[in-house]
């Protein structure tokens, strides 16, 4: 059985699954290579009507069967899973967690010396291959290794590499941003339909209005600042509306609330030490 995957996963929740469907959606992965473990029977039969039959195993068996695995169960789990894969488990392996807030070395203190170890912190809009990723190292894996966490997190979105250090920084911003943006939606939609917008309409608007900006944004190499000035005409709406919200601190707000997230991740990961 040794070797017979050229990647295993622990877990095929909502964040392994949606990994293994960028991996054979985008052809970098034959399904056939891929081995899955996870608890849930429904879960792998989902998968597997998704993107065709793959290899199915007992987590304890899995690190005999491939020696890069994704560990992608839920962080209050992440050490019931260690238990069955460390004792198969040696230096010839790559583990790469996902596990929001999990340190590297909370799992290297549970793995034989020599596992190699990366962190991967994912985004929600990974699930629609449109996320992103930091990847950082543990202390013994090699650049090699995080080529290969890239490429399997390349699949969903754009992938960043890390100091470990700046993990509770990138979960703050990328990790909770969406909600942020989530939040400043809602906000739009109340303000349209508080000038007299049908909701429908008001949705419509938002929603297209994000998006293009978030287009503007990724594909322009202009800093948004820029962007900004270019909607804005001296003496015009654009800038009354930004008024209001720089006299209303929105700036030092989304600025504490960075502070505030990056704060409650650092409390979170010494919990766990
Ligand atoms: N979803 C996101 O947007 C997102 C974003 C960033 C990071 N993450 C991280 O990704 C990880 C997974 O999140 P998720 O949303 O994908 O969770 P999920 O949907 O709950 O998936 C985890 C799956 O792993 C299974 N599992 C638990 N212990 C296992 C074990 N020992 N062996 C094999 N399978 C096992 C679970 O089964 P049971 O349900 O039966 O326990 C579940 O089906 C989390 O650590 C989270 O912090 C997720």
């Amino acid at each position: 059985m040794k070797g017979v995957a050229e990647i295993g996963f622990v877990g095929a929740g909502a964040m392994g699954s949606a990994l293994i469907r960028g991996l054979v959606s985008r052809g970098r992965m034959d399904p056939g290579k891929i081995a899955v473990s996870d608890l849930k029977e429904e879960a792998l039969e989902a998968l597997e009507r998704d993107v065709g039959p793959f290899k199915v195993s007992p987590t304890r068996e899995l690190p005999a069967m491939a020696s890069f695995l994704v560990l992608a169960v839920k962080p209050g789990e992440v050490a019931s899973a260690l238990e069955d894969l460390a004792p198969a488990m040696g230096p010839h392996h790559l583990l790469v967690s996902i596990a929001a807030g999990v340190p590297t070395g909370f799992l290297e203190a549970r793995l034989p010396q020599g596992v190699r170890v990366v962190r991967a912190m994912p985004n929600a809009a990974c699930l629609l291959a449109s996320g992103c990723t930091a990847l950082a190292k543990g202390t013994k894996a090699t650049a090699q290794d995080m080529e290969r966490a890239s490429r399997v997190f390349g699949a969903v979105g754009e992938v960043v590499e890390v100091e470990e250090k700046h993990m509770d920084a990138v979960t703050a911003v990328s990790g909770s941003g969406p909600a942020y943006v989530f939040l400043f939606a809602e906000a739009l939609m109340e303000g349209a339909a508080r000038m007299g917008l049908p909701w429908n309409v008001a949705r419509i608007l938002v929603k297209s209005t994000l998006m293009g900006a978030a287009r503007m944004l990724k594909e322009s190499q202009e800093h948004p600042a820029v962007l900004k000035e270019r909607v804005c005409s001296p003496g015009g709406t654009t800038l009354a509306g930004l008024f209001a919200l720089e006299k209303g601190g929105f700036r030092g707000l989304v600025l504490q609330a960075i502070e505030e997230a990056t704060r409650r991740g650092r409390e979170l990961s010494s919990e766990l030490r």
